[in-house]
């Protein structure tokens, strides 16, 4: 088997190989968006390709596609149902246009942070959510973690009234674009993929992400800087078809269940060192990175609390109940 030589080589070069599968094994690839470097789930997912490749060897073999080579998040869900992948692991973001619920997760300063955000996913309210979409095709499996939202922009953002007339990039939820709305900014959905291009052309002028995103795609580099808001979470539901995984042999489906759930822990638990790395890793890189004062973030905090409102009807009060309950 030359699995594991390859994983290995696609790590260690940051290049996209591909695991050779043998004959009879059951392929199982799994598309997203981010690199695969020093990132919280292009990491997992690397760890889910080698510990299936090691441990299910014979039955089964994955293969990851990450950087958006395969599909992006707006194809994703659809060739998961067609059969064309298996496993995808989009933002929680990109699942507001299938269930509202998951409006809960763009709501702005909703978390204090991702151990808040963990709470909320492990309980009882929040684990439901992984079964939110099974009527259209598409079983949740695991939360993986990325982190908290940063902004940034061509110019400084200190106040709420900075972002005022800036165009920002937004990922495909509603929430988000009512949340630059309610700044006065101009938002506009676009797919991860065309974000750097977007923001050297001018097309856009800024964007909110975590530092993992905002390093991997060197998003810093066409920024004047990077305000350390925290205002919101950006999460992923490793998410497949119904149908394929209720098919598999009940072997496949329990260890491939128990490896993804160890995978998870494991990486889960790491997410917001790998972030905090990558803080440092652009500023090292000479990136600006601004922090605001007590009154300056509450200033964020007050503006932007009306996105609340709009949405609590679609969310749910109970859901938003258990979610506040998680930041103590
Ligand atoms: C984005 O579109 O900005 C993120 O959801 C990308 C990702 O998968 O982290």
């Amino acid at each position: 088997l030359t699995v594991m030589s390859l994983c290995s080589a696609a790590l260690l070069s940051g290049a996209n190989a591909y695991a050779n599968c043998d004959p009879g094994e059951m392929v199982i690839k799994f598309s997203h968006v981010t690199n695969s470097d020093k990132h919280p789930k292009g990491v997992a997912a690397s760890l889910l390709e080698q510990r299936v490749n090691t441990e299910m060897n014979g039955k089964a073999c994955m293969q990851v596609f990450p950087n958006s080579t395969l599909y992006d998040d707006n194809q994703v869900l659809e060739a998961l149902l067609n059969g064309d992948v298996q496993l995808a692991a989009p933002s929680l973001s990109k699942f507001e246009k299938i269930t509202k619920k998951y409006r809960i997760f763009d709501l702005p300063f909703l978390f204090t942070d991702v151990a808040a955000v963990d709470r909320f996913q492990n309980s009882e309210a929040g684990d439901k959510l992984k079964n939110a979409m099974n009527r259209r095709g598409l079983k949740g499996l695991e939360f993986w973690h990325n982190g908290m939202k940063q902004m940034s922009a061509n110019k400084p953002l200190l106040l709420p009234s900075d972002a005022k007339g800036l165009k920002f990039r937004v990922q495909a939820s509603d929430v988000l674009v009512a949340q630059f709305e309610q700044l006065g900014a101009n938002p506009q959905k676009m797919s991860f993929k065309e974000v750097y291009g977007g923001l050297q052309t001018k097309v856009i002028d800024g964007q909110e992400n975590t530092w993992s995103n905002t390093y991997g795609k060197k998003f810093f580099e066409v920024q004047d800087g990077v305000t350390e808001t925290n205002h919101g979470i950006l999460d992923y539901l490793v998410v497949t078809s119904g149908d394929w995984w209720d098919n598999l042999p009940d072997d496949i489906r329990d260890q491939l269940g128990t490896i993804l759930k160890e995978v998870t822990e494991v990486r889960n638990a790491e997410s917001t060192v790998v972030n905090e790395a990558n803080k440092q890793n652009i500023i090292k890189a000479g990136g600006v990175v601004r922090t605001l004062t007590a009154e300056q973030r509450e200033a964020w905090v007050t503006a932007l609390k009306p996105v609340w409102k709009k949405y609590e009807k679609d969310i749910g009060s109970d859901l938003l109940e258990a979610a506040q309950a998680s930041n103590q």
